[in-house]
């Protein structure tokens, strides 16, 4: 394993999700094991603008495999879009001794790394960070295993109450753009409709399928709504429409917000993120730079930066289908 890389930089950037703190212990104790400094940078690309570091160890990472959120910070930075504010990074990771740097973060992360890495011949390596799982190049992002838990525990619990009082609830998740977290969550929690942007097939299919759930004897239902749905304006819309177009149906909404990147990670999240964090700093020690890490078929791959920030996710229609099947 070659050795010109001494010292390597991590930090966590844009929206949290658990099993980033499982990723930066495992860049952490892989540079220890591999006798390569490593510096924890606070804030992501702010941190690094503002010098904001702080020497880490293998202790330095005790008993936080198990926590959400990430104990680095994560924030955007608006001043790292400019050359300056890259200067200004660039300079603080010389100052500091730095090689490389391993950013923990979604495609908006991977595209300042690339930049980053391009304008100062700068080795980078990405772990894909996100609830979101809409990354190319990998078939699971850190977070998106506990955040599909965390949904399916909370319409679990909203199925209770709705229920009880004969009630349609419009559950809305996030996802930004992408209907991964809903698709999945959904079907797992046994919605009765699921509406993503990946297919809009308007407000009155959405009628037809609760009047037929109605007639099938359903004396309650659950529509998740990802975030990016455009079927309606929003969920509230969508409450709306139902209420003045089925006016049998007692309606209410529940959004569940950032609950949704919070918790801590499941096993899956944290053995994840301990491969992918062991891979990227081999990776670099091996002189590759300009990848994410990312698993495909239970393999830990590496995937181009350039690729991974460019590259989109589709939705499985497979799993589309079975959850059209499951709402007979
Ligand atoms: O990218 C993760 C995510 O939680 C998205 O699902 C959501 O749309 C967005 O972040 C929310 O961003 P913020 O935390 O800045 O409100």
């Amino acid at each position: 394993m070659s050795k010109s890389i001494k010292k390597i930089g991590v930090m966590t950037s844009g929206g949290d999700s658990p099993g980033m703190n499982a990723a930066i212990r495992a860049v952490v104790r892989t540079c220890a094991f591999h006798k390569v400094d490593c510096i924890g940078i606070y804030r992501g690309y702010q941190g690094l603008i503002e010098g904001d570091f702080k020497e880490m160890n293998a202790r330095s990472v005790n008993n936080i495999v198990n926590k959400g959120g990430t104990i680095l910070k994560s924030a955007r930075s608006q001043e790292f879009r400019t050359v300056e504010g890259r200067k200004k990074a660039h300079s603080n990771a010389m100052e500091a001794g730095l090689d490389a740097l391993v950013v923990i973060g979604g495609d908006g992360s991977f595209t300042g790394a690339m930049i980053f890495s391009q304008e100062f011949d700068f080795p980078v390596m990405g772990i894909p960070g996100t609830i979101d799982n809409d990354i190319y190049g990998t078939s699971s992002t850190l977070g998106y295993d506990t955040a599909l838990n965390t949904v399916v525990e909370a319409i679990d619990k909203i199925r209770d109450t709705a229920s009880s009082h004969n009630r349609l609830f419009f559950v809305e998740v996030m996802g930004r753009d992408v209907g991964h977290i809903a698709l999945n969550a959904g079907v797992g929690a046994g919605a009765e409709e699921i509406l993503i942007p990946e297919e809009n097939l308007g407000k009155d299919r959405l009628l037809e399928s609760l009047k037929r759930s109605r007639e099938s004897g359903k004396t309650s239902s659950i529509v998740v709504v990802a975030e990016g749905d455009t079927t309606g304006e929003n969920v509230f819309d969508l409450k709306d429409y139902v209420e003045q177009n089925l006016p049998e149906y007692e309606v209410r909404v529940s959004v569940l917000g950032h609950m949704q990147r919070g918790g801590s990670p499941s096993c899956w999240d944290r053995v994840l993120a301990s491969r992918m964090g062991v891979k990227a700093v081999e990776s670099l020690l091996d002189g590759k730079s300009n990848y994410m890490v990312g698993i495909q078929d239970s393999k830990i791959t590496l995937c181009p930066i350039d690729q991974a920030v460019k590259g989109k996710t589709d939705i499985d229609l497979e799993l589309l289908r079975v959850s059209d099947i499951m709402t007979t």
